[in-house]
This record gives C-alpha cells, sequence and structure tokens, in this order.
C-alpha cells in the first residue's frame, strides 16, 4: 500500500486523464525524425514592439475590450479569500464571497476613493473595512456600514456600492474586463481551452509559490519563447535543453488561443500510455489569449501573466501549481528544488532574453525581426492579435 504521502507524488498526470482532443493530438505527433522544419518568411517591424501607436492599439482594442487573466483561482480558493492585483492600470480587488463566486472590483472605496485592500499576498476578510474613514462594504460589494450616517444628507447606500467588473472563472483562471459597464466576449474560453484546463486540473491545483519580476521589455517580446521550441537548445544550453528535443510538435488554434504540443527528447509515439506521468514525454503549452502562458512539467504547472506597463516595460506574475500542498520531506524537497530551477530558467535565459532583444532594438541592429519554422506560432499570434487590433 502506498502511504498517503507517496500517493501525492504519485498523483500524476497521466494520458488517460488528458481531455480527448489533447490525447488525439499526442497520438498524432510524428516521431522526432519525422518532425521536418518548414521553411517560412515572416517578419515584424521594429515599430511593432516599440511603436507608441502599436501600444495604444493594443491596450484599447485587446487589454480594455477582451477578458484579460487577474489571478488564479488557487490564489482565492476559499469563500472570504481577497486578492488585490495591480498589473494592468486598474487597480482590481478580487473576492470570493460566502456563494462561493469570484467578483472583481475597482479597488477604490466610494466615499473619497481610497484604497480597500493593499496589494501583495492574498488574504482573509469577512467584509471590507476602508482604512480612511471605515466604510464598510460586503464582499459581494455592497456598501453595508458608514459611521456617522447621520452626517451625510441623504446619503443612498445603494448608490455607492463598488464599482464591480465583469469577472468570471475559467479553467482555474479568473478573468476580468477591464471597462466597466461593458460586455466582454468569455466564449473563447469557455470552449476547447476550458476542457483542457480542467483536463490538466488547473482549477484545483494549489499555489506553491508565486514571483513577480518586472521586466525591461515589450510584453511580446517576453511572450515570444513560449510560443517556439528554436531557442530551447540554444539559450538553455546550460540548463533544461537535455531534456527537449529540437523539433515542431504539433500545435493549434483554440480560438484565439495557441496550443503546442511536443515530444520531449525520449518521446516515441508508441511509448506513451501504460499510467506514466505523461509530462515526462510530453509538454503542454498555451499561450491563452492575449497574455496568459501555461508550460506543463511532470510535477507542477507554470502559469504566467504578462501585463504589459509600457511599450518598453512588462509585469510577469508567475505561478507554480502542483497537485496540493506538499505534506512530506520528498513532496517538500522536489517542490523546492523544481521552484528554484524554473524561476532560474524563466528569469535568467527567457526573461533577460526578452529584455537583451528589446535593447538591441532600440539600437535599431535591424529594420524588422524574422521568424523561421520552428517559430512559426509567433507569426500565427501576431495575425490573431492584429485581427483584433484591426491592423489585420
Ligand atoms: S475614503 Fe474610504 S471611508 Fe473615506
Ligand atoms: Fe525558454
Amino acid at each position: 500500500m502506498p502511504t498517503a504521502a507517496a500517493a501525492r507524488i504519485q498523483d500524476v498526470p497521466t494520458i488517460e486523464s488528458l481531455s480527448a482532443d489533447q490525447i488525439a493530438t499526442i497520438k498524432a505527433i510524428p516521431p522526432h525524425v519525422d518532425d521536418e522544419v518548414r521553411a517560412i518568411s515572416d517578419s515584424r517591424p521594429r515599430s511593432f514592439f516599440l511603436g507608441e501607436d502599436q501600444f495604444a492599439l493594443e491596450q484599447e482594442r485587446v487589454f480594455r475590450r477582451l477578458p484579460v487573466p487577474m489571478a488564479l483561482s488557487a490564489l482565492l480558493p476559499n469563500p472570504g479569500d481577497v486578492l488585490a492585483v495591480d498589473s494592468y492600470g486598474p487597480d482590481v480587488l478580487l473576492t470570493r464571497a460566502k456563494d462561493g463566486v469570484v467578483r472583481a472590483f475597482l479597488n477604490a472605496c466610494t466615499h473619497k476613493g481610497a484604497s480597500l485592500v493593499e496589494t501583495g499576498e492574498p488574504g482573509r476578510a469577512p467584509r471590507l473595512v476602508c482604512p480612511y474613514h471605515a466604510w464598510t462594504f460586503s464582499l459581494e460589494g455592497q456598501l453595508i456600514g458608514v459611521p456617522r450616517q447621520e452626517g451625510f444628507a441623504g446619503l443612498c447606500r445603494e448608490k455607492r456600492n463598488l464599482a464591480e467588473l465583469p469577472c468570471r472563472e475559467i479553467g482555474g483562471v479568473i478573468w476580468v474586463g477591464l471597462t466597466r459597464d461593458s460586455e466582454p466576449d468569455f466564449s473563447d474560453i469557455e470552449g476547447q481551452l476550458m476542457i483542457d484546463f480542467e483536463a490538466l486540473r488547473i482549477p484545483e491545483m494549489h499555489a506553491y509559490g508565486r514571483r513577480r519580476f518586472e521586466l525591461k521589455a515589450n510584453w511580446k517580446l517576453v511572450l515570444e519563447p513560449f510560443l517556439e521550441p528554436y531557442h530551447v537548445k540554444r539559450l538553455h544550453a546550460n540548463s533544461v535543453a537535455p531534456l527537449f528535443a529540437d523539433v515542431a510538435g504539433l500545435s493549434h488554434r483554440l480560438g484565439r488561443n495557441i496550443r503546442q504540443i511536443s515530444g520531449k527528447v525520449q518521446f516515441s509515439p508508441d511509448k506513451v500510455g501504460g499510467g506514466e506521468n505523461i509530462h515526462k514525454s510530453i509538454t503542454h503549452a498555451y499561450t491563452a489569449f492575449p497574455n496568459l502562458v501555461v508550460v506543463t512539467s511532470p510535477y507542477y504547472i507554470s502559469m504566467m501573466i504578462l501585463a504589459p506597463q509600457a511599450i518598453d516595460r512588462t509585469i510577469v506574475d508567475y505561478v507554480m501549481l502542483t497537485r496540493g500542498a506538499p505534506d512530506n520531506p520528498k513532496a517538500e524537497e522536489l517542490f523546492a528544488k523544481s521552484y528554484a530551477m524554473i524561476l532560474d530558467v524563466f528569469g535568467n535565459e527567457d526573461f533577460k532574453a526578452a529584455e537583451k532583444c528589446h535593447r538591441g532594438l532600440v539600437q535599431g541592429a535591424m529594420p524588422d525581426v524574422i521568424y523561421c519554422g520552428l517559430e512559426e506560432m509567433i507569426p500565427l499570434y501576431y495575425s490573431i492579435l492584429d485581427a483584433e487590433t484591426g491592423a489585420a
């Protein structure tokens, strides 16, 4: 009989636990020797990364019009949990009320606008009390208490509820529309993307660690390495490269989202299954439009929200999800080592490369960025972005 502790580590994703679509894709991955690189001719001008107009278009037509990922369900697992997020411009307050529903509000008191909750770590609160004059709000956003209310002639509490934003919890991610009184289209997230995320068990996973990176690079340069395997054997030569093969794998559009499924170095089509940890031989990487990156590893999933701050500044909120909190020394050691390793690979390799590219683009080394067949998901992603910004 395995112990409960051993079972926790053995509770691993198998091919059988995946969605029908994920399984069919894995079964269609060619052997590495047959995975040939297509030659493509595609490029993006420097202005696509450095132009004020492009950045303004992305903000207006994408980040303020479509739902954006605000946080993970794992950060607010219980009723009474609250979290303030400041990475998008409007400061957003997320609450999970007694009814289990996550709601999003502007993190601003409706008396004089003071922030209700400090950004940072998730917290627990039965109600929200403004630190300034102690106006008090329920987690559903209603104004429920005003000290010395008799001093406000004609105050109508119902008109001073918190300013609510459109919000949905889908596939273990909390998606928010940043424009008040808008009706953003959540349907794209609710299709195959949600089915896949649920099969990966993202909604019920545990947030083992979270780290914020503040990068000096355009957000698209930060995103690019997660859309291509071309750099893996090179940039990561001294870290994770030996685990990966120099092949494209299979990629699909899921609406505006992109899913890449690729075989690791030991992958062979006739050797998947049999209850083995599928993420030892397969990597799933998703770009959930516009700015959520999901990458699977054998014992954890990396989730990254890339929030553009300016043309040349991006905040990345990284969370490592595990199947439960570590409850024994072996699991703790495995997770701790994995966490240190992945922060080092993303932080010191991928993100640093993005910052270096941004500096080189500013210096005008070349008129445009060109892409090869191993990078073909990047032009695809940009064509989806163009369709939203109206540049197509
Ligand atoms: S600003 Fe919040 S109670 Fe006055
Ligand atoms: Fe990378």
